[in-house]
């Protein structure tokens, strides 16, 4: 596996592979991989193409009020899960090449964007459009993947390459999970082990309320009954939302593209799952 670090490798390793490879995918992180990424990473592998996955904390999507700092990194770990992987080029840019001084330029995305996570964390779909779209711009690949666990950020990259005629296919891979549900995300390591215990309610009870919402039940009471019982459990819930699955605009009736949705809160860890009907 080649490691880029400038963008001057990054071309010379980008063209090389074209070269030799019939497609080119990217996976974009921001590192502290685990099996979810590796997911993405190996269903890449599988499709034919040489995978590129970059990893980049990015500043510009972290809210105000949230800690950069304290976002897990692991570069040696992470190179090693993406080496064995199969991953072709590890891109592994500082914050000056993504984002130099004097640039005047970011991404703002309606539609799907401004609710839930939109209006939780403001500006954070600002800064996922704006490093995605200088990764397509830097890596030219012809798809790239997402996880359909951040259901809510992979309608917004698929709105945006539509929106800006981009020249690559947005992939969404199936939600990896823990065996007792608990979707995968660098954020479980900070759940205490009471809290890691509870956590898979969240994925149990959406599990729960699409069942009962197939079953034709209404839509609100099953909502609001499913809320008070992770409310029970001891998360604090912010939302949980039956939506149309491309825009997130809420919905009360059941449809073929509908989405369960949930942000929760245990302590101080905010979790997130979504699940289709
Ligand atoms: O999902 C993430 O890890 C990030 O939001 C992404 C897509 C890598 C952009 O920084």
């Amino acid at each position: 596996m080649f490691i880029a670090r400038t963008l001057p490798d990054l071309r010379d390793a980008c063209a090389r592979l074209r070269r030799s490879s019939d497609a080119l995918a990217l996976v974009p992180t921001m590192g502290a991989l685990h099996e979810g990424h590796r997911t993405l990473v190996r269903t890449g592998v599988v499709s034919g193409a040489a995978v590129v996955a970059s990893i980049f904390v990015n500043p510009l999507q972290f809210a105000a009020n949230e800690d950069l700092s304290r976002y897990p990194r692991d570069e040696e770990g992470d190179l090693a899960a993406l080496e064995a992987e199969g991953c072709a080029l590890a891109w592994l840019p500082d914050v000056a090449t993504m984002y130099p001084a004097g640039e005047a330029t970011t991404v703002v995305v309606g539609g799907p964007s401004e609710r839930w996570e939109g209006e939780a964390r403001p500006g954070h779909f600002r800064g996922v459009a704006t490093v995605c779209a200088k990764l397509f711009g830097q890596v030219r690949p012809d798809r790239a993947y997402f996880g359909e666990k951040d259901w809510q950020q992979l309608q917004v990259v698929k709105r945006m390459v539509a929106d800006l005629l981009l020249p690559l296919e947005i992939v969404g891979v199936e939600t990896v999970r823990e065996p007792d549900g608990l979707a995968m995300s660098s954020r479980n390591r900070f759940l205490s082990p009471e809290e890691r215990a509870v956590a898979p309610t969240l994925y149990a009870t959406l599990t729960e309320v699409a069942g009962a919402l197939a079953a034709g039940g209404p839509a609100a009471d099953v909502i609001s009954a499913a809320r008070d019982s992770l409310e029970r459990s001891g998360f604090e819930v912010d939302y949980l939302a039956l939506v149309e699955g491309a825009g997130l605009v809420p919905i009360d009736t059941l449809r073929p593209d509908a989405r369960l949705i949930a942000a929760a809160r245990l302590g101080s860890v905010r979790l997130l799952d979504n699940v289709g009907i």
